[in-house]
């Protein structure tokens, strides 16, 4: 789900590094180049992302909880990302448990309300948590059930295309009333097919629970979404056109939604509160990260692919540009950042600001080295750019400024690899993450 010839079919030139797109969306469709040659990189100078609300930039920890962090956070509110909406109440109101995996495994599907009123969205999530060893490893563990650290993502198609699985329940749109027969029809031909994204059962293997829900139960992905979305519902506009300057849109909405999985989550027996880690692949990696931002409940953050608004430097003009997204995706951000198009280097953040937002937690930025249009040098660099707040905590970030070989991981407390291959969350990457988490887990 990358390149913009698959969403948009625009690809129309290729000319040196520079490939020549029409831009949908705007009435006169201008060719606008995309440049994908380094030598046209521009060249610019990142916002201090240790600079508080008079600019004095942090030099401890304590500076920066206080005053640099939630000052940098409220600039990514007002700039990219629109307000946070407040937390509302999450309720269980089905959970179905059954074996799986022939009892290697627990499979939850569960249906969350989110919210106290009467038309309150709902969602369902549907987590798989590793059986406890029948043996347990020492005698004072032995009636003590094994807490496990959790992987959680939301999917982009439904929880039943992430397995073959002929019990995984239907997405809630699909399953109701309303549905016509086609929808269902063509949701049953979707199953299991995204699931060479989820290797569930290596995650287990590897020691993990993990959860997933779909994007579309906190806002549909189209321009015209919002209306459907959890969003009017916490008090904001029912379109995207009659937004106020900050106010979120779908990134804003599936952030949230990864923070109300999260309540749920927490009070379940055999999950770890303290190690929740939140993934999420290009778009969703986008919402990964702002969920990982703004709630420093989830104890590590991924991002996989998630390019342009998600781990890239906006400023380098390299594939996607804020121009470009806002475009073709009007509804993902709040409205100032379209106001931005080509003229990045005027905003007051960039993306190593989000990135920062993590520090000190352990924070993962996958790329895939054919994935020019997320501009995978670009997030290898908003890494390397992130790494101050990191420093602030006596921890290194990356450890190092070359951009590593393919297939080759790298980092301190901050984790990178770039994979070989396309635009895409493949079990080579999961490991990755599995891996780090192994490391630099709370606990581990
Ligand atoms: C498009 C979009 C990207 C996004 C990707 C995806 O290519 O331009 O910003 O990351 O879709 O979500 O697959």
């Amino acid at each position: 789900m990358n390149a913009e010839g698959l969403w948009w079919g625009s690809v129309v030139a290729m000319a040196g590094g520079v490939c020549l797109a029409l831009t949908t969306g705007s009435a006169a469709a201008e060719p606008v180049p995309t440049n994908y040659d380094e030598a046209l990189v521009r060249s610019y100078t990142l916002p201090d992302l240790l600079a508080g609300p008079n600019q004095t930039p942090a030099t401890t920890p304590q500076q920066w909880r206080a005053e640099v962090r939630p000052h940098q956070l409220r600039l990514l509110e007002q700039f990219v990302y629109g307000r946070r909406p407040a937390a509302v109440p999450v309720v269980a109101e089905m959970v179905e448990r059954e074996s799986a995996f022939d009892g290697r495994a627990t499979r939850v599907q569960a249906r969350l309300r989110l919210g106290n009123r009467p038309d309150a969205h709902a969602t369902e999530v549907l987590l798989y948590i590793p059986t406890s060893p029948a043996i347990p490893t020492s005698p004072a563990t032995a009636s003590a059930p094994k807490k496990f650290p959790v992987f959680l993502h939301l999917n982009f198609a439904g929880n039943h295309a992430e397995s073959a699985d002929a019990d995984i329940r239907l997405p809630l749109h699909i399953s109701a009333p309303q549905a016509t027969p086609e929808a269902v029809t063509a949701a049953e031909a979707a199953r299991g097919t995204k699931a060479v994204g989820w290797p569930i059962q290596k995650i287990l293997e590897r020691g993990y629970a993990t959860a997933t829900a779909t994007s579309a139960d906190f806002y549909p992905d189209n321009k015209d979404g919002q209306a459907q979305s959890v969003l009017p519902g916490l008090g904001y506009a029912d379109t995207v056109a009659q937004r106020a300057a900050d106010e979120p849109g779908s990134l804003g909405a599936w952030a949230w939604g990864l923070s109300r999985i999260l309540d749920w989550l927490v009070t379940l027996p055999e999950i770890d509160a303290s190690r929740v880690i939140v993934v999420g692949h290009s778009r969703l990696g986008k919402a990964a990260l702002w969920a990982g931002a703004g709630d420093e409940r989830f104890a590590m953050v991924v991002s996989n692919n998630s390019g342009c608004g998600g781990a890239a430097l906006e400023r380098r003009n390299f594939g996607e540009t804020v121009a470009k997204i806002t475009t073709r995706f009007p509804h993902w951000f709040c409205p100032t950042l379209a106001t931005y198009g080509d003229r990045e280097v005027d905003l007051p953040v960039d993306q190593h600001t989000l990135l920062a937002m993590v520090a000190p937690r352990p924070l993962y930025v996958a790329s895939a080295v054919e994935d020019r249009w997320a501009d995978p040098r670009g997030e290898f660099l908003g890494a390397v750019a992130a790494e101050p707040a990191w420093k602030l905590f006596g921890l290194e970030g990356l450890g190092t400024t070359q951009w590593p070989p393919v297939d080759t991981p790298i980092g301190r407390q901050i984790g990178y690899h770039l994979r070989s291959g396309k635009h895409d969350l493949l079990e080579y990457d999961w490991l990755r993450f599995a891996d780090f988490a192994d490391r630099l887990l709370p606990g581990n």
